[in-house]
């Protein structure tokens, strides 16, 4: 099973990335499944139901979400009937919506799950322990598990990324909107990315209107983030697995902007 997960989509600019770009990456990658980070599809922050139909429309059949999962209030209205969205499982009880779902792929199953970080994070749940506990439960239906931790250090990613090694398939980072040159496949199966990277404004400074975040590191005044204008980024990784075993065979970045062009 092939699986192309594409970085935080960040506002119009990203959608539009998504819009012109998923279908030459599905001519040319052939995925199976499509799961896309959408924390920050609606300028920037959240998501609206609108951009959920457009998304899952153009065939995503998971989307992931992080700290931004909140910002517009939109959510709040659909969440508990999105089948195809995971926020961070860790968020603590009581929160609406959930980390883990498991969808079928073809003839199988494949699960998908959303994990948050606490480093430089807001103060949530345990991610290592709340993974334990999902992937068990995941374990149960299906060995296809892909993991999108959404965390600002690599190294939490990283030791979630050993600690899960050989019990999910993928264990694929989000959040900082670079993406990270460490892809490769674990010993126990487990593919590893520390960023897939942004699909947003390239010329921003993740994904922000560059001018307004250099002068809030000049003055540390409170400035009004606005998305950066001009041409966009594609950030996406594809993750190849073995269906018998969930272990993954191939992990491969993919990065399109004006100095990465893509070929089909
Ligand atoms: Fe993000
Ligand atoms: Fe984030």
């Amino acid at each position: 099973m092939r699986i192309l997960f594409i970085g935080d989509v960040y506002g119009k600019t990203g959608r539009e990335m998504v819009e012109q770009y998923l279908p030459k990456l599905k001519d040319s990658y052939h995925p199976d499944a499509i799961i896309i980070n959408a924390e920050n599809a609606a300028h920037g922050k959240g998501i609206t139901k609108k951009i959920y139909n457009r998304l899952t429309e153009l065939g995503a059949d998971m989307l992931t979400m992080g700290n931004h999962t909140w910002d517009n209030r939109e959510i709040f209205e659909f969440i508990d009937d999105a089948k195809r969205m995971v926020r961070p499982a860790n968020f603590p009880e009581g929160t609406p919506g959930t980390g883990l779902r498991i969808i079928p792929i073809n003839k199988v199953r494949m699960a998908v799950i959303n994990i948050q970080g606490r480093v430089f994070l807001p103060a949530i749940d345990d991610p290592f322990r709340t993974a334990d506990r999902l992937v068990a439960d995941a374990r149960e239906k299906t060995p296809i598990i892909f993991v999108d931790i959404h965390a600002e250090t690599t190294s939490e990613k990283l030791a979630l990324g050993r600690y899960l090694d050989g019990r999910v398939s993928a264990v694929i980072g989000t959040h900082t909107h670079v993406q990270t040159a460490d892809e490769r496949i674990f010993p126990g199966g487990t593919a590893y990315l520390s960023d897939a990277g942004m699909t947003g404004p390239y010329n921003g400074i993740i994904g922000v209107e560059r001018t307004a975040v250099v002068r809030r590191f000049l003055t540390s005044m409170p400035v009004r983030f606005e998305s950066e204008e001009g041409p966009g980024q594609l950030s996406a990784v594809i993750v190849d697995i073995d269906e018998q075993n969930g272990k993954a065979t191939h992990i491969e970045r993919l990065l399109i902007n004006d100095d990465h062009p893509f070929f089909e």
